[in-house]
């Protein structure tokens, strides 16, 4: 077996290219169709505070201890879960959470892949001037279209999840590494010439208005859940991603230091694409929205109302296709690093089988839209509906929970002391407090309001 295969063996090149990755798989669709609507509808300039209150107080914390305890077991979150828990006297079934999160990741990318495809589609189509002057009913039947086209949906998962397989099975250096030194870079460059045009759009001051002036009336209880959970998905956070990245930080990396990082690079990217893009929206005289409607609708039919929006346009799709690409490959890694250490086998095999059953799995949601939109699995949720939601809104929560508690309250004092370079007592306590009992209550809090109204449609409460 090749030294490359063992991702006990695996290594980043450098603090940085960890900040990278880690950053690139923050970065996805949550970043670019979601939070800047967030911010804009519950607060603008008041919410964005409350994210940030939440970023330091939920997301960091979690993501700390998914890193310090990935780069203190050094192998998939499954064995490290498993290796940990022994260390700590505490039971092998804690290997289960690190399956929960193989299993959430494979879920997660199945429909991933379905969606960036349709952002490589509208690569093409924008591009093309197909929505040149194109009237807002014309641009809504494009996307009613693609959806209504189960082949031409496949097509483009299909070419989503053959590059996304093809950097992972080539390993982390010379696979996600070298990927990650390409997309990223360029994904900074994309959003700063999008920045520049959405400058001179017209509706700059309205954009910015939009997104930051104080707006405390609009600010209530539902505000800090919708940050706090947008803080946790974001990040990445719940699944074990970032407890297989952490295997492979260098020793001498600085774990919370980098980890802040990781956390303000996300969430400048969020912020500057609510800036790149409401301009747009407002220079148009449009109305804005959230998620696919706003990415597959609105823009596109704005991009189209201004000078050089096919070029812009398709600049702004493909920014997303690298955002989502970025995250796609740190999805697959908790399966791929446990499957490669468990049979010994090669990542490129691993990475095919993998990348398969997953694609199978998409095709579910390929149907959601189309010949299967009324096949309802639980209530009102379709396949797609339900893999999301189960994904989303009950197996990260409970994941991201579970991974904290166990870092603080049942991993040996010597061991977190020594992951985190914490000397005083006062700061171990902080530590503890925020990390141990804050940020765990915080996510219970986001699950019970998420799954409330779902429960209460299952047993008409
Ligand atoms: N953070 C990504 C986004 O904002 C989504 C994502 C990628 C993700 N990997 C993840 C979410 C792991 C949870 C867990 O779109």
């Amino acid at each position: 077996m090749a030294i490359q295969d063992n991702s006990s063996q695996n290594r980043w090149s450098s603090r940085w290219l960890f900040v990278l990755a880690a950053a690139g798989s923050a970065v996805g669709l949550g970043n670019i169709w979601k939070f800047p609507y967030i911010a804009g509808e519950n607060g603008g300039g008041a919410f964005v505070l409350i994210y940030l209150v939440c970023i330091a107080l939920v997301g960091i914390p979690i993501m700390i201890s998914e890193v310090l305890m990935g780069r203190e077991g050094r192998s998939s979150p499954i064995h490290t879960m498993r290796t940990l828990a022994k260390k700590a006297g505490r039971s092998e079934r804690w290997a289960l959470l690190g399956w929960l999160g193989v299993i959430t990741g494979f879920l997660i990318l199945s429909y991933y892949a379905v969606i960036a495809g349709w952002a490589l589609n509208y690569v093409w189509l924008t591009a093309n001037g197909t929505f040149d002057g194109a009237s807002a009913d014309s641009v809504a039947q494009a996307f009613t279209d693609l959806q209504a086209d189960p082949l031409q949906m496949i097509a483009y998962q299909t070419a989503f999840m053959v590059v996304t397989i093809w950097i992972v099975g080539r390993g982390v250096t010379a696979g996600l590494e070298k990927a990650i030194q390409w997309f990223m870079p360029a994904l900074f460059i994309l959003l700063i010439v999008l920045l520049i045009y959405s400058f001179n759009s017209g509706g700059f001051a309205q954009g910015w208005a939009f997104m930051f002036d104080f707006k405390w009336e609009a600010v209530g209880p539902e505000a800090w859940l919708i940050a706090m959970g947008q803080a946790f998905f974001t990040l990445s956070l719940g699944m074990g991603t970032m407890m297989a990245y952490g295997a492979y930080v260098p020793e001498d990396a600085k774990l919370s230091t980098t980890v802040v990082t990781i956390a303000l690079l996300d969430t400048l990217v969020a912020i500057a694409a609510g800036l790149a893009i409401f301009p747009i929206v407002f220079a148009n005289g449009l109305e804005v929205s959230q998620g696919p409607g706003l990415t597959f609708v609105t823009l596109p039919l704005a991009f189209g109302q201004l000078p050089f929006g096919a070029l812009f346009g398709a600049i702004f799709f493909v920014l997303i296709s690298f955002a989502a690409i970025t995250s796609a490959i740190s999805l697959t890694e908790p399966a791929l690093a446990y499957l490669t250490e468990e049979y010994n086998a090669k990542r490129q095999r691993v990475a095919i089988s993998l990348g398969v059953v997953c694609w199978l799995l998409g095709l579910g949601t390929v149907f959601s839209f189309n010949i299967w939109s009324d096949i309802f699995i639980v209530g009102e949720l379709n396949f797609f509906g339900f893999v999301d939601y189960l994904s989303q809104n009950i197996m990260l929560p409970l994941g991201g929970m579970l991974i904290t508690i166990f870092a603080v309250w049942l991993l040996p004092k010597e061991m977190v002391n020594r992951q985190l370079g914490i000397s005083s007592t006062a700061m171990f306590w902080a530590w503890r407090i925020v990390a141990g009992i804050v940020a765990p209550l915080g996510v219970l809090a986001i699950f019970v309001f998420t799954i409330w109204p779902l429960v209460r449609s299952l047993f008409n409460l």
